[in-house]
């Protein structure tokens, strides 16, 4: 029995609208779901929005509306968008939720408590946009952020800092004893080289006086948590770790309770790896919780050579891909292109030539078996012991599963693409419409017959997690109610099943002009 899998995505700024590169990230994490649920994992998938700090209610206030309005807006935007890209999740959580809130508050008391929290003065450089405070030697020129190269604002006020650099030697040991804990490697090296610097403390609060759309710190209410602190805290209270109701010591700080902490992999893009592989454990560590099992930070969809960010404005809508080309297509896109782990750059052309390999492969391949059994046999599937294509299917589920352990995923999608490309040359091997014109060739054409249905029957449970909708339907013209699990894909029983010619799974469409 396999074990149960908690999945998370990183919680997105309610203050713009979802683009292909949120969408990536949540559909990624999406087909890990989908796949450890065909395999029979009780799974958790959280994903949800980021709902406090300045950004927020600046971008209200530009909008003219409360934060908490714009916040209610883009949730439901955030929401609308996943439905329509057919993500599965179980939990979508807001940060302004008060169960969130008051597990932030415990979060919040626990470190004062235990002595990881002192008062002192800041000096530096805020971007807003990015929500990063930053020292001078690391500004670009003219005083710009490193990351978005927007201006940043000089700050002097007074903050409580969390003893960050206390758990320094404590996540170096980390990493090196888990090489698999970040994922990439380069990435785990980079945040290697980055701990070879002093580890400095963490500041944890701005005052209320210049951010006041925050929660406020149990312990001084004058100021408000710092919006990354409250924000990766929403794994944990997904989780149901925390009970703020429970007296101080039962509350799971130290002594767990029973919930789906650990998570057992947190999805992001490379942008965000740093507060996720540095602020985030070190702050469990400090409240006695485990960290998460592995990190897996992605890279940037571009554009030309730029990340694609609403703040540059050339962010693909996804949707307006969904209506061209259908959802399956777009995840099929972004999943089967991008190497996990690098970058890639969008362009239409691209998109075209993988919706091609999808129509002409897969399409094709799904098309001709159904016709032929429906031309040849009525559209009785026959059933034979014959094992064509039987070492292709079982060394393509092989790969697949170990790709998709490994998170490897366009590699996983290639291995079954792969299996599709055999499947069509079987077909111009065994010349099918040759076995039916001579009666006494019927048991070879049957075996031919089954051994393609088998086939794309396994080519339905491998492809499902990323194209769920239109696998249902394939798996319904080759006479079964749902999609097969991938244990039982490959002797899911042939006999007695009714195959239709249904319409082409992934019809030629053209891109409208741009
Ligand atoms: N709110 C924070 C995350 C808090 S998690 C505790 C945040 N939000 S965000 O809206 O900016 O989303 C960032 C994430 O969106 C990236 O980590 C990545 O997952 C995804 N992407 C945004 N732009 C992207 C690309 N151009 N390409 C790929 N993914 C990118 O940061």
């Amino acid at each position: 029995m396999s074990r149960r899998r908690y999945l998370t995505t990183p919680i997105y700024y309610a203050s713009g609208e979802p683009h292909i590169g949120h969408a990536y990230t949540t559909i990624l994490t999406d087909v890990l779901a989908r796949f450890h649920r065909q395999t029979g994992a009780e799974t958790r998938f959280l994903t949800g929005t980021d709902e406090h700090g300045p950004k927020i209610a600046e971008e209200a206030a530009r909008r003219g509306l409360t934060p908490i309005e714009l916040c209610d807006r883009m949730a439901g935007r955030f929401r609308e968008a996943w439905d329509e890209l057919d993500i599965s999740f179980d939990r979508f959580i807001r940060t302004t939720e008060a169960d969130h809130i008051a597990v932030v508050t415990a979060f919040l008391q626990r470190l004062h408590d235990k002595g990881h929290i002192y008062k002192d003065r800041y000096l530096g450089w805020y971007c807003i946009h990015e929500e990063r405070y930053w020292t001078e030697k690391d500004l670009g020129p003219g005083e710009t952020c490193p990351d978005c190269r927007r201006p940043v604002r000089q700050i002097e006020e007074v903050n409580y800092f969390f003893r960050m650099s206390t758990f320094q030697e404590r996540l170096v040991g980390h990493i090196e004893a888990n090489p698999d804990w970040i994922i990439p490697a380069v990435r785990r090296n980079e945040v290697l080289g980055f701990l070879q610097q002093p580890l400095e403390d963490l500041s944890i609060s701005r005052p209320q006086s210049r951010v006041s759309w925050g929660v406020p710190l149990p312990f001084d209410p004058e100021h408000v948590c710092y919006v990354w602190v409250d924000a990766l805290i929403n794994y944990v209270t997904a989780s149901g770790a925390i009970d703020p109701e429970a007296a101080p010591d039962e509350q799971g700080f130290g002594a767990p309770i029973e919930s789906w902490w650990p998570a057992d992999l947190h999805v992001m893009g490379k942008d965000i790896l740093t507060t996720h592989a540095v602020y985030w454990p070190t702050i469990l560590m400090a409240c006695e919780l485990e960290l998460p099992r592995h990190i897996l930070a992605h890279g940037w969809w571009l554009v030309g050579e730029t990340k694609m960010s609403k703040s540059l404005q050339n962010v693909v809508d996804p949707l307006a891909l969904i209506a061209t080309h259908g959802v399956d297509a777009v995840r099929w896109y972004l999943v089967r292109e991008m190497p996990t782990g690098s970058d890639a750059s969008y362009t239409p052309e691209r998109f075209l030539t993988r919706y091609d390999e999808l129509s002409n492969v897969l399409g094709n391949l799904a098309s001709r078996v159904t016709s032929m059994i429906a031309r040849y046999r009525d559209g009785a599937l026959p059933d034979s012991a014959g094992q064509g294509l039987a070492t292709e299917t079982g060394e393509a589920l092989g790969r697949y599963r170990d790709f998709m352990n490994g998170l490897r995923l366009h590699r996983a999608l290639g291995a079954a693409m792969d299996l599709a490309r055999h499947a069509n040359r079987y077909v111009e091997e065994r010349e099918p419409w040759a076995q039916a014109r001579d009666p006494e060739r019927a048991p070879d054409l049957d075996e031919t017959l089954a051994s393609l249905a088998r086939c794309l029957t396994v080519l339905a449970a491998l492809l499902e997690p990323v194209m769920p909708a239109k696998m249902g339907v394939l798996a319904g013209t080759l006479g079964l109610a749902r999609v097969p699990t991938l244990d039982r894909a490959l002797d899911a029983p042939l006999a007695g099943r009714a195959v239709t010619r249904g319409k082409p799974l992934f019809p030629r469409v053209r891109l409208p002009s741009a």
